[in-house]
């Protein structure tokens, strides 16, 4: 598979008169894929049911004429003024009854069934108009469902669809109220009309009820999606792609993933720093032009599971961006380095956003390949090295990972729903893990919570599960490596409630939660390695070994040979330690990496990726800052 790049395109923003000039330098600099149309709906049908059509085929015909694939958007993301009028009830309603007005982007309710049919039928017209345009190489269908807070809508539209998908899930109101323990505070309901939306109650609304909502609300993404590929399908034999973004838990990605030929994500790496990664004081700072390093590793392995093994990045950072608390430039040479970071995890195509910087509008400090006056910005010329790169070395075929992580939106819900501990976050807690097993050198698989299979690798990490899937505990039993599971897994039935007994219910071995607390950033539970745990413990009883315990005497780590029972969330050096020490049983080789340099294994070679402010060590090569070095295995 050839690696290829490319870049977010707005022809719309620019006079017809320079589309030729851009889409030849887009060329020239070595540019495959060039990504349109997906907030342009207000051009594609100015007025209810009047189209024009012209510009788009005559932007699609220069962008193919002069060499390049097109990747087409289509545009629910941004449904034009008029719609508003048409269907005054489709806005989204946030969690304090607010309407979320008119005027940016993403101004619509998953749950409203006639904009849902406006999204389809815009999707039918492009479908049956460029789908066998041969210069449509693939569709991208809406754009990063989620983006600003928009799966969870507590509309009328919300409500009624909810009441619904509760008809059909419980089949009768007896059978919520058990699931639901409803008898506690006298909260049993008689029909399923009288069920509100979990918002605006005097305490918190009971879990279950939360949950379901939250299960409803992914649901109504899943469709949202599936409706517009059901139209698209039958007119193009292109892969149809969503573009998904950074550290988004609120919808099920993998059920999103199932309807779709390639996962694609959004990499943000230095306003993600900012904005989404928890760190200390000095590792934002140390990292402030770089981004986290393995914030970008984490997604791209995500998300080449959820694409089932196609993956790309659709909008890659090039320079400031306009929305985070603060936008510094990258380091130079960072706009190469996640380019081959992405490659090296797999992404068959990583496009640049965007072209040139707009000079009016939300995102006019956003930085893009050109500047707003059309000269190159610098992480144009970056660009053209990697495409001159990937020419020299076109396939870098993805690795057999030794480990896999388990990562499940359902129980990201859970926790959300009830946290316990004001700091535990489901995204937190994997990517905590993986940073640990990133620490150490190791490729990493992140697998889907029902795989049933784990004979590939040698170690398995399963934190923060809700529940443990059949398939995947059947898998335990047979597995020979080592799975650590937990903290905090399995010890809930799927409707949130505590299962008698207790969990969690591994194969073959005797280890049950007994009780869990949550503690503050400044407390911690000593461990006798001399390591801690943070934010979690989960109490354990049981016959199993005890593999670490406590200093206080208890057990931290129990179970059997094959599946061993983490009871609490270990700091940055504690998470090492463990993971040195599993992999040292299981004869995994692991590295001892200079801070900020992290390595990954293709099929052929093994790429260094220095994400530290200065120059660093990797055996006789220095390798500079944002630097990146490649060698064979
Ligand atoms: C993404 C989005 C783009 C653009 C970009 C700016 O979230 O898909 O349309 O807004 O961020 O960084």
């Amino acid at each position: 598979m050839n690696r290829t790049l490319g870049v977010c395109y707005y022809p719309e923003h620019w006079p017809e008169e320079r589309w030729e000039t851009d889409a030849a330098q887009m060329v020239a600099n070595g540019l495959t894929w060039v990504r349109i149309g997906e907030f342009a709906w207000s051009l594609m049908e100015p007025t209810p049911g009047t189209y024009d059509w012209g510009w788009l085929d005559r932007a699609i015909d220069v962008l193919g004429k002069a060499g390049l694939k097109v990747v087409l958007g289509t545009p629910s993301a941004t449904p034009p003024r008029w719609m508003i009028d048409k269907h005054p009830d489709m806005l989204a309603v946030d969690a304090n009854n607010q309407t979320r007005k008119f005027g940016s982007r993403r101004h619509y309710d998953f749950s409203h069934l006639g904009f849902r049919a406006e999204a389809v039928r815009i999707a039918r017209l492009m479908a049956e108009r460029y789908g066998k345009n041969p210069y449509i190489a693939a569709w991208q269908i809406d754009n990063e469902y989620d983006c600003h807070d928009t799966t969870l809508s507590y509309s009328e539209a919300a409500k009624k669809g909810f009441q619904d998908w509760l008809a059909q899930r419980y089949q009768s109101t007896d059978a919520l109220n058990r699931a639901w323990g409803n008898v506690f505070w006298s909260m049993q309901y008689d029909t399923f009309d009288q069920i509100e939306l979990p918002n605006l109650t005097v305490t918190e609304p009971n879990h279950p009820h939360q949950l379901a909502f939250r299960r409803y609300s992914s649901d109504q993404v899943v469709a949202f999606n599936k409706a517009q590929v059901d139209v698209i399908r039958p007119h193009t034999d292109a892969p149809l792609i969503h573009n998904y973004m950074g550290r988004i838990t609120t919808f099920d990605h993998w059920k999103v993933g199932a309807d779709l030929d390639i996962a694609s994500w959004d990499s943000y790496p230095i306003g993600f720093l900012s904005d989404r990664i928890e760190g200390t004081p000095k590792e934002k700072q140390t990292y402030l032009r770089q981004g986290h390093p393995d914030n970008q590793a984490f997604h791209h392995d995500l998300y080449r599971a959820v694409g089932r093994g196609r993956m790309w990045v659709m909008e890659q950072q090039p320079g400031p961006v306009n929305w985070a608390p603060y936008n510094p430039a990258p380091l130079p040479g960072m706009a190469r380095l996640w380019a081959w970071e992405a490659f090296a995890h797999g992404a068959e195509t990583v496009c640049y956003f965007r072209w040139r910087q707009a000079p009016f509008a939300q995102e006019q400090m956003h930085a893009a390949l050109l500047r707003p006056d059309a000269e190159p910005a610098p992480a144009l010329a970056e660009a053209a090295q990697v495409a001159e790169e990937i020419a020299q070395l076109p396939d870098v075929g993805t690795a057999a990972s030794p480990v896999a992580l388990v990562f499940d939106y359902e129980s990201a819900w859970a926790w959300d729903v009830q946290p316990q501990g004001a700091d535990f976050d489901m995204f937190r807690l994997a990517f905590a893990a993986y940073r640990g097993l990133r620490r150490a050198g190791l490729s990493v698989d992140i697998i889907h919570p029902e795989t049933a299979d784990l004979s590939a690798y040698k170690l398995v990490l399963a934190p923060g599960l809700m529940t443990l899937s059949d398939p995947f505990r059947a898998a335990l039993d047979t597995f020979d490596g080592i799975a650590l599971i937990g903290p905090r897994t399995d010890t809930k039935t799927d409707e949130l409630a505590i299962p008698t007994p207790l969990g969690p219910n591994l194969p073959n071995t005797d280890v049950s939660v007994v009780m869990a607390e949550s503690l503050p950033p400044s407390d911690a539970i000593k461990l006798q390695n001399g390591g801690k745990f943070l934010h979690w413990f989960d109490h354990l009883e049981g016959d199993a070994d005890v593999y670490l315990s406590t200093k206080a005497g208890q057990p931290a780590i129990m179970g059997s040979d094959n599946v061993r029972y983490l009871a609490g969330w270990p700091s940055d050096d504690t998470f090492d330690q463990i993971i040195g020490n599993l992999c040292d049983t299981l004869e995994i080789a692991t590295f001892d990496l200079p801070k900020g340099l992290r390595i990954r294994d293709t099929a052929t070679h093994r790429f260094v990726f220095n994400y530290a402010p200065k120059a660093r060590k990797w055996g006789d090569v220095i390798i500079p800052a944002a630097g990146v070095h490649w060698e064979e295995i």
